[in-house]
C-alpha cells in the first residue's frame, strides 16, 4: 500500500505554483465533445480525475494527443461511439457532463450514474429537470442514465429554475443548451468561477452565453461549435489548500499562478484567523507566526465560503485558540475526516452539519486515513503542523485532485514523501 508519510513541525518558506482548476477541467475536457474540431486545451492539471475523463473520451473516439506536460489537443470530430464505459464513467463525479455535452451535440447518450467523493446523497434530479424541459427523455435504470431526443434532432431552448443551487446542474444544462434551438434561461444559477470558465471555454469555441457569474445564465444555442485555443484558470481549491497549509505550519509562502478575487472567502477567514495574506496581480503571500484566532465557518454556494475548503480549514481550527463553530451548508455528510483528526489529538463534536472545535496546543502524529479528496489534504495539513510522524493511507484520493502535492510541499521545505508499506504492516497499523 502507498501511503504518505509526513513528519510534521516544519515551517514552510518558498513559493508554490497553483496548476489549472480540477472542476473547471472535468467539465471542459467533455465540452470538447460538443466541438466539430481540435480544441486545444491549456492548464490543464496532471490529476487522476483529469486522465479518466480523457481516457473516456478515447473510448468514445475522440483524438487526443498531449502538447505538453499541462497541453492536450482534443479532437471529436469523429466520435462513434455515445455510450460512456460503464467502469470508467462511475468511478468520477464529472462523468455526468457526458450527458449534457452528449446529448447536445448528438441527441442521445448513455452514462453510467457518476461516482465520486461519499459526501451523502448526491442527486442529479436537477440536472435531469433541466434536460427534460428542453425536450429529452430521460430514464435512470441498470445504474445508467439514459437521454435522447425523440425522433433525433436538437434539444430545444427552455427555461429553467434550479430548485437548489447546484454547480453541476447549471455546468449541464449549459453544455446541452449551447447547441440547443433556441434560447435557454437558467434561473438560480450556481455562480462558481469554474462556471465562468466553462461558459468563456464555449464562447470562445462559438457559443453563445450570457451572464455566467450570476445567477441568471442566458443560452442562445448555435449550430456549431468549431475549434479553438483555450487556458484553464487556476484551481482556487487547492490554492486555498496551501494557503491553509501555511496556516497550520506556520512560515511564508509565495502561491503563484492565482486569481486572488477568486479566493477573496478563503483569505478573510484567514485573516480573522491572524494570518497575514498579502494579495498581489497573480499571487498571494502568506505568513503566519503568530498564534491562531478562532472563527466561525458556514459554507455556502459563491461567493461563500466553498465546501471543498471546509475539512482542510477544520484542520487548521484544531490549532486556533477558543472554540470555533463550522457549518456545512452544502453537503449531508462532510465531516467523515473528523474521526481520523481526533487520532491527532484535534477536540471536535459534531452534531448533524454543525461541528464544533476546541482548539488545543499541539496535534500528535498518527496513522491516518484520506477518507475523500478533501479530507485527505486535511490529513496531509494536520500532519504537517502535528509533532511527530503522520502515515495518511487510500492517498489515490488525493491524487484525484491535487497535482504533485508532495514535490509542491517538499519545495517549500515539508518532510513529506510517498512510502511504499507491505499490505499487512499496514493492516496492523490501521487495525
Ligand atoms: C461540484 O459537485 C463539485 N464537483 C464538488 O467538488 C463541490 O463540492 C460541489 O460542486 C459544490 O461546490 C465537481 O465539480 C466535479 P452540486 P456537484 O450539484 O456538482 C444538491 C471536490 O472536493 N443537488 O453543486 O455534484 C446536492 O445534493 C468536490 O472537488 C441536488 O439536490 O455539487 C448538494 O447538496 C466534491 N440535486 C447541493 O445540491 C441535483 O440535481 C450542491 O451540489 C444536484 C445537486
Amino acid at each position: 500500500m502507498t501511503k504518505y508519510q509526513i513528519r510534521g513541525g516544519k515551517t514552510l518558506h518558498g513559493t508554490i505554483e497553483i496548476s489549472g482548476a480540477k472542476n473547471a477541467a472535468v467539465a471542459i475536457i467533455p465540452a470538447a465533445l460538443m466541438v466539430d474540431g481540435v480544441c486545444r486545451i491549456e492548464n490543464v492539471p496532471q490529476i487522476s480525475d483529469v486522465t479518466l475523463i480523457l481516457q473516456i473520451l478515447r473510448e468514445l473516439g475522440a483524438d487526443v494527443r498531449t502538447v505538453n506536460r499541462t497541453t492536450v489537443d482534443v479532437d471529436c470530430s469523429h466520435i462513434r461511439n455515445r455510450q460512456v464505459p460503464y467502469d470508467l464513467g462511475r468511478k468520477i463525479r464529472a462523468s455526468y457532463y457526458l450527458v449534457g455535452a452528449l446529448l447536445g451535440r448528438f441527441g442521445w447518450a448513455e452514462v453510467p450514474l457518476p461516482g465520486g467523493c461519499d459526501l451523502g446523497g448526491r442527486p442529479i434530479d436537477q440536472h435531469i429537470k433541466g434536460f427534460v424541459a428542453m425536450g429529452a427523455e430521460v430514464e435512470v435504470r441498470n445504474g445508467l442514465i439514459y437521454a435522447q431526443v425523440p425522433q433525433g434532432g436538437r434539444l430545444t431552448g427552455n427555461s429553467v429554475y434550479l430548485d437548489i443551487v447546484s454547480v453541476g446542474a447549471t455546468m449541464n444544462i449549459m453544455l446541452a443548451a449551447a447547441l440547443a434551438d433556441g434560447m435557454t434561461v437558467i434561473e438560480n444559477a450556481a455562480k462558481e468561477p469554474h462556471i465562468v470558465d466553462l461558459a468563456n471555454f464555449l464562447n470562445s469555441m462559438g457559443a453563445n452565453i450570457m451572464g455566467a457569474g450570476t445567477d441568471v445564465i442566458k443560452i442562445r444555442g448555435v449550430e456549431r461549435l468549431r475549434g479553438g485555443t483555450y487556458s484553464i484558470i487556476p484551481d482556487q481549491i487547492e490554492a486555498g489548500t496551501y494557503m491553509a497549509a501555511v496556516a497550520a505550519a506556520g512560515g511564508e509562502v509565495l502561491i503563484k499562478n492565482v486569481i486572488p478575487k477568486h479566493l477573496d472567502c478563503i483569505t478573510a477567514k484567514l485573516v480573522e484567523m491572524g494570518v497575514d495574506v498579502e494579495e498581489q496581480d497573480d499571487a498571494v503571500l502568506v505568513r503566519r507566526s503568530g498564534p491562531l484566532s478562532r472563527t466561525n465557518i458556514k459554507t455556502m454556494p459563491y461567493p461563500g465560503f466553498p465546501t471543498d475548503m471546509q475539512s482542510q480549514i477544520g484542520a487548521v481550527l484544531c490549532l486556533a485558540r477558543g472554540t470555533s463553530v463550522i457549518t456545512e451548508g452544502v453537503w449531508d455528510n462532510r465531516y467523515r475526516y473528523v474521526d481520523e483528526l481526533r487520532r491527532m489529538g484535534a477536540h471536535i463534536q459534531v452534531d448533524g452539519k454543525v461541528a464544533v472545535i476546541e482548539g488545543v496546543d499541539k496535534l500528535t502524529g498518527a496513522p491516518v486515513h484520506a477518507c475523500d479528496l478533501r479530507a485527505g489534504a486535511a490529513m496531509v495539513i494536520a500532519g504537517l503542523a502535528a509533532q511527530g510522524v503522520t502515515e495518511i493511507d487510500a492517498i489515490h484520493h488525493i491524487e484525484r485532485g491535487y497535482e504533485t502535492l508532495v514535490e509542491k510541499l517538499s519545495a517549500v521545505g515539508a518532510d513529506i514523501k510517498v512510502v511504499n508499506v507491505p499490505e499487512e504492516d499496514s493492516q496492523a497499523q490501521v487495525g
